[in-house]
C-alpha cells in the first residue's frame, strides 16, 4: 500500500466527504445512508485517508456474530495500490474483538475487481442469487473469520 494512505474509524464527522467519495465510486446511484450507519453500534466503518482528503472506506454490518460487508471502495485514480486490502484487514480485525466470527457479502456478477478482491482475501461462493441485480446474478461469498 502507498506509504502515505493512513486508515482510521469513520467519524460523523466525515459525512460529506464519503458521500462524495461514494458518487464518484459507484456512479450509477448513492447507496448507502452514513448519517444512520455511522452512529450505528451495528455498524463498522473504516476510511483511507491521505493528506486530509478520503481515498478509500470499507463497512459492514454486525449481528451478533456475524458480520455483512456493506461497502468497500477506493478512488479510482488510486486503485491498485493494496487500500481495499488493507480497509479490510482493519475491518475484520475491528469485527474479530466485537465478536464476529463469520463473514457474509454479496457482489455482482460481473464486478471481476470486487470478486478478485475477496477470493483473495479468503473469501468463497456460498450461494448464487439469479437475476439479483435485474439481469445480473448477485454471488454471496462467506469466511471464517476465526
Ligand atoms: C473493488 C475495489 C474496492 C478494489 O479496490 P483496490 O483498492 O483497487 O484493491 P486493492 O489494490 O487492495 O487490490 C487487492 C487485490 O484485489 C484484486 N483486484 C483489485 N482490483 C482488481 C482488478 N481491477 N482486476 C483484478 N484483480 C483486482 C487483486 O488480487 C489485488 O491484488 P494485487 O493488486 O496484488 O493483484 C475497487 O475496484 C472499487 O472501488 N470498485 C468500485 C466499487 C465496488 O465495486 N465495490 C465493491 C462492491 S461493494
Amino acid at each position: 500500500m502507498l506509504k502515505s494512505i493512513n486508515i482510521r474509524k469513520c467519524s460523523i464527522l466525515d459525512l460529506e466527504k464519503l458521500k462524495e467519495l461514494e458518487l464518484v465510486c459507484f456512479q450509477d446511484h448513492f447507496h448507502e445512508n452514513f448519517n444512520f450507519v455511522l452512529k450505528s453500534k451495528n455498524y463498522s466503518y473504516f476510511l483511507a485517508e491521505e493528506v486530509g482528503r478520503i481515498v478509500g472506506y470499507a463497512g459492514a454490518s454486525i449481528l451478533y456474530d456475524e458480520s455483512e460487508l456493506q461497502y468497500i471502495a477506493t478512488l479510482p485514480s488510486l486503485r491498485r495500490n493494496g487500500i481495499a486490502k488493507a480497509l479490510m484487514a482493519v475491518l475484520v480485525e475491528d469485527l474479530i474483538k466485537k465478536g464476529v466470527n463469520k463473514m457474509y457479502l454479496e457482489v455482482k456478477e460481473d464486478n471481476a475487481p470486487a470478486i478478485s478482491l475477496y477470493k483473495k482475501l479468503g473469501f468463497i461462493i456460498y450461494n448464487v442469487r439469479k437475476k439479483y441485480y435485474g439481469d445480473k446474478d448477485a454471488i454471496v461469498m462467506v469466511k471464517l473469520l476465526k
